[in-house]
């Protein structure tokens, strides 16, 4: 969400001058999508490290331009409309390894655009756990801690030590404890954003970690629709139950409207079976929250970011 809601003055004008900020205008965003849907951003900026992002950011706020971080886009819907102002940390991906001598486990510092598959392949070939449960997630380091991405056997803030947040006035590392986390969420102040974070990693056998990664991605393979274009789970699971299931009994599997469908491999699943459009994504959802509401008396809610006040809008 942007934290303004005050109409953009001039978005990209100016920007040019931050020093390691590159700037477009008009881009599609649909390709930075894993569901392949959305319009363009009027204007794209791509820092190309923390120092151009600080200035982006201490420029955007002072100008009180609202603005939409981008990750990996791996949980995201976007408005076909398109969007205003938005900021990738694609081009933050420095990586830095502590080894402790002592207790032989290594502390990664890792910028917030680093995808967690790129550390979790290291920690794998190196011997160190912890971010095993976690295979199968194609989100950014910064998107994995801002929605505690994970799985049912863990999630992403069980390893994380500190978080590196960056706002008007710089960047500051927090202890990772002092941010609450929720299930596929975390309280951050606002106006703030997740820059970096550590992570906390222990030594454990190769072969076990070979192991487990494989059987999480067989698991994954078995039950999700996972070579077609989607956003991974739609809603989050309600307490003690699953979206999936819920949606399953409701019969709606296989229910398309427009290019978008309901998985039959996994209701929790909407995927782009070609030319989907953001409102009948959003349409899907909407049917499978009143249908879900009516036959079991349970209220889902969305897990996915949605970007342009249209599609909020219906949502609500
Ligand atoms: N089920 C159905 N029909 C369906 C889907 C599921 O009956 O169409 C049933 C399954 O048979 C099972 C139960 O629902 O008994 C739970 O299903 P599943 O094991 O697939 O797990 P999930 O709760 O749907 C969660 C996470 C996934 C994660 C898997 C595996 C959420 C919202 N979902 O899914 O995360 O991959 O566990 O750990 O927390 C994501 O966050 O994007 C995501 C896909």
């Amino acid at each position: 969400m942007p934290w303004s809601k005050r109409r953009p003055l001039l978005p990209c004008k100016d920007l040019h001058c931050v020093p390691g900020l590159r700037v477009q205008r008009d881009v599609p965003l649909a390709k930075f999508t894993s569901f392949r849907i959305g319009g363009q951003a009027k204007c794209f900026l791509v820092p190309g490290d923390l120092s151009s992002l600080e200035n982006t950011l201490d420029y955007l706020y002072r100008k009180e331009i609202p603005f939409y971080v981008l990750g990996q886009g791996t949980n995201l819907l976007v408005s076909d409309k398109g969007v205003e102002t938005v900021l990738s940390l694609k081009e933050l991906n420095r990586v830095d390894y502590a080894m402790d001598s002592h207790s032989r486990c290594v502390t990664l510092t890792a910028d917030a655009g680093v995808k967690i598959r790129r550390l979790l392949a290291w920690s794998v070939k190196s011997g160190f756990g912890g971010l095993e449960d976690l295979a199968g997630i194609p989100a950014s380091l910064g998107g994995a801690v801002r929605m505690n991405a994970g799985t049912r056997h863990g999630a992403i803030n069980e390893v994380i030590t500190e978080v590196r947040l960056s706002g008007p006035g710089g960047s500051r590392w927090i202890p990772a404890s002092s941010l609450q986390a929720d299930y596929r969420d975390i309280r951050l102040p606002q106006r703030i954003l997740i820059s970096g974070a550590r992570l906390h990693l222990s030594p454990k056998s190769r072969k076990n970690l070979v192991r487990r990664v494989k059987d999480i991605m067989a698991a994954r393979t078995r039950s999700q629709p996972l070579g077609m274009a989607s956003a991974g789970c739609i809603f989050k699971n309600p307490k003690d139950d699953s979206a999936g299931r819920l949606i399953d009994t409701c019969g709606l599997k296989g229910r398309s409207i427009g290019g978008a469908q309901i998985s039959s491999k996994h209701a929790n699943f909407i995927v782009n079976t070609g030319g989907a459009r953001a409102v009948d994504v959003v349409s899907l959802m909407l049917m499978a929250r009143d249908q879900v509401r009516a036959i079991a008396d349970v209220e889902l809610t969305p897990e996915i970011a949605m970007w342009g006040e249209d599609v909020q809008e219906i949502f609500n």
